[in-house]
């Protein structure tokens, strides 16, 4: 027999109004959207003002309330609500990866001390139900790497760059348009948003916790012509990948744009679709692809969560348990770095040199560097410097 779900939804948005048109449409689960909390008083609605209260106390203390969905764009909001909720012992579903990814340690703890259930399937990838999968199939420490093209707005954006050479911001401008952006787009571009996917992904695969600081994001903000054209002539594709693998006992992890050939399961991941290569010992490469952004492919994950729920499903988090790796702090990998500004070239050191091309207005360089000498800021402080590294490059973790 299932349980009852009284569902208090925070959010109206892209995926709050979705989640409602799709719990209506889909009759099987034994759910009822009860009370929806929305922040704007004045936004005009796909349904009646009488549905909304504006008072998060009407769901959080409202005993009657078993499962909170929290579906809001603003992370510091959603930490409130959430641990609140937690407090109350109701159950969580939430999409929101920036306060997963900031909270995880604090976030685990809580639910344990007050038994609820946390679930958060929507949070990565929407509808690939990667999370699932990794806790229930893939529930040992068999597990060698993961990689994914885990933004939406960035692929559309290197998608159309590639295809069509237009300037970087008319397209970001489309994927605002579209929906699928952050309200922040700095989150896409600069890979903030693929990194707190990247850390929920860690966790679930190799049971390790993180924390933002400590996990490598280079995004695509300087992305020139140059750059795209250089890749064409090679048969290559910038994505960028959210990207963690075992090597020697360390967890070697970055987001950042590789490079790809036509033999990458990202080569034809386009536009806003995403996509995941999960590699075990055993099974080798296994790819799931699909819809990871947008009102009802987030929802459909989000209702697979409530759903779980009818049943007391819990994210057992068993490799959590005697976890035996930790983050690599440096790790040697092929980079291409190039600068409009020569000389910018040099703030970067590399351990050997396979190709570099100098003119008066750009240059380039590809070799082996440390990724230790980068962190955000080296990418985000040199506006003429793209960083980009190579699929399949050989990865050398410092063992000290
Ligand atoms: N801004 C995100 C993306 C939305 O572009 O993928 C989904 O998390």
């Amino acid at each position: 027999m299932s349980n009852k779900l009284k569902i208090g939804l925070f959010g109206f948005g892209c995926v709050g109004s979705g989640l409602h048109e799709v719990l209506n449409q889909s009759n099987l689960l034994n759910a009822s959207i009860e009370k929806i909390v929305v922040k704007d008083t004045s936004k005009t609605r796909s349904i009646d003002a009488s549905n909304f209260s504006y008072d998060k106390s009407s769901i959080l203390d409202d005993p009657e309330i078993n499962l909170v969905v929290e579906l809001i764009d603003d992370a510091d909001a959603a930490y409130d609500i959430v641990t609140t909720a937690i407090n109350k012992g109701k159950n969580v579903v939430s999409a929101n990866k920036k306060l997963i990814a900031e909270h995880l340690a604090e976030l685990l703890l809580l639910k344990d001390e007050y038994g609820v259930s946390f679930l958060y399937e929507a949070a990565v990838c929407a509808s690939i139900p990667v999370i699932r999968n990794l806790e229930e199939y893939y529930n040992n420490d068999s597990l060698t790497g993961i990689e994914g093209i885990c933004n939406g707005t960035t692929n559309y954006i290197l998608t159309r760059l590639n295809n069509e050479l237009k300037p970087f911001d008319e397209i970001l401008d489309d994927a605002q348009k579209a929906g699928f952006a952050e309200t922040d787009p700095t989150l896409d571009i600069d890979g903030f948003d693929s990194k707190y996917k990247l850390q929920i992904l860690i966790l679930h695969t190799f049971g390790l916790k993180t924390i933002p600081k400590n996990v490598l994001n280079i995004g695509i903000r300087h992305v020139k012509t140059a750059d795209i054209l250089f890749a064409k002539e090679k048969g290559l594709k910038l994505r960028l990948i959210s990207y963690a693998r075992k090597v020697n006992g360390k967890v070697a992890a970055f987001v950042a744009p590789l490079f790809v050939k036509d033999d990458n399961f990202a080569f034809d991941i386009n536009y806003e679709f995403n996509g995941v290569s999960i590699e075990a010992l055993f099974s080798d490469k296994q790819v799931f692809t699909g819809k990871g952004a947008g009102s009802f492919p987030t929802a459909s994950a989000v209702l697979s969560d409530v759903s779980a729920l009818q049943y007391d499903y819990k994210y057992e988090y068993k490799k959590l348990v005697n976890v035996n790796v930790e983050l690599a702090e440096g790790f040697e990998i092929k980079a291409f770095v190039s600068s409009n500004d020569v000389a910018a070239l040099s703030k970067i050191q590399f351990i050997d040199t396979e190709e570099e091309f100098t003119s008066a207005t750009y240059a380039y360089k590809v070799g082996t560097i440390n990724i230790s000498q980068l962190n955000h800021e080296t990418y985000r402080n040199n506006p003429d410097l793209f960083i980009a590294f190579y699929q399949d490059s050989k990865i050398n973790v410092n063992l000290n």
